[in-house]
């Protein structure tokens, strides 16, 4: 059936996540492995009707015709024409409308989570299955758009329930894991900017080489973690995440207060404490023993000027 058979009032809908980067971020870009989580809680919805006016856009940030739309949206333009063209639809006006949890720019994958929720809900509308494999190829054009050259790495985590042990070009392993990991994730006191810190990155990689520094020894925290993180062995896990936010301060993407966030967090007893996703600004991780030593963190993270607190408890039962 399609939708314009179903009238005009027929819309689709979609739903995707946020992602918090364990281990392995910008190293990724040089073709390392990486860890991504889901933060199943933190959500985007998209809904999307066709009309006979052009393409239109609502959402927190703007409202209005879509060809309107701040450059930095732009990526969603390019979406929806490859989804129409995917779904063989006729090249008519589609209404979007987006309500996510995700705060832009702080490391959690909302470009992506937007992206894939967008893609759903074309593909729901049109009654079509979308293979993963397709929807990770549809995101990655509003992904480009939005950094440049991404790994690829957001475009699964944002669609993916599970931990996923992501290696450039190559469809994800999900990792079972055997109980569950207590975070705590926080946002710090300004966004980050995933495009200018990859920039930074390569500037400073320039001087070791692909294969030494600090991109190639986060590459081998992460091979560590992987088998930690599967047995559940969170104590190791966690001194490696420490490490790993020493490899990302060498490359220059932790800010003062990441650090400061960071420090709070071991203090307070966490397993281990890194920056996730971009750096630069945004948000870090802490891995707690327990729910309960979850909450402290938490708290002690608001007060050392968190601008907000999440704590997902990722697998297990
Ligand atoms: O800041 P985020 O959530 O977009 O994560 C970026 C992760 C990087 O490894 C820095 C870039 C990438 O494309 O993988």
């Amino acid at each position: 059936m399609t939708p314009e058979r179903g009238g005009p009032e027929a819309s689709g809908s979609g739903r995707a996540h946020g992602k918090a980067i364990l281990m392995g971020e910008h190293a990724v870009v040089y073709g390392f492995p990486a860890i991504a989580l889901p933060l199943l809680t933190v959500t985007v919805d998209a809904t999307v009707q066709l009309s006979t006016d052009a393409d239109w856009l609502d959402c927190a940030y703007y409202r209005g015709p879509l060809a309107k739309a701040p450059s930095e949206l732009g990526g969603l333009r390019l979406l929806i024409e490859e989804s129409r063209r995917a779904l063989g639809s006729p090249s008519r006006g589609t209404t979007v409308h987006i309500d996510s949890m995700i705060p832009p720019e702080y490391g959690l994958g909302s470009s992506a989570a937007v992206a894939v929720a967008i893609v759903r809900a074309m593909y729901d509308l049109f009654h079509q299955t979308l293979a993963a494999k397709e929807l990770a190829s549809l995101v990655h054009v509003a992904e480009v758009h939005a950094h440049g050259s991404p790994s690829g790495i957001d475009a699964w985590a944002a669609s993916v329930d599970s931990a996923l042990w992501f290696v450039p070009g190559q469809p994800p392993d999900p990792l079972p894991l055997s109980r569950p990991l207590f975070l705590v994730v926080a946002g710090s006191d300004t966004p980050g900017n995933t495009r200018d810190a990859v920039r930074r990155v390569k500037e400073s990689q320039a001087r070791f080489g692909v294969g030494a520094g600090p991109i190639a020894r986060i590459g081998e925290l992460t091979r560590a973690a992987r088998p930690a993180l599967v047995r559940g062995d969170y104590g190791f896990l966690g001194a490696l995440m420490t490490e790993a936010h020493r490899e990302l301060n060498a490359l220059h993407v932790a800010t003062d207060h990441l650090n400061r966030l960071v420090s709070t967090a071991l203090r307070d007893g966490a397993l281990g404490a890194k920056l996730t996703g971009g750096g630069g600004g945004g948000s870090m991780m802490a891995l707690a023993a327990d729910g309960s030593q979850q909450m402290q963190l938490a708290e002690a993270l608001r007060r050392a000027g968190a601008r907000q607190v999440w704590t997902p408890v990722v697998g297990g039962s």
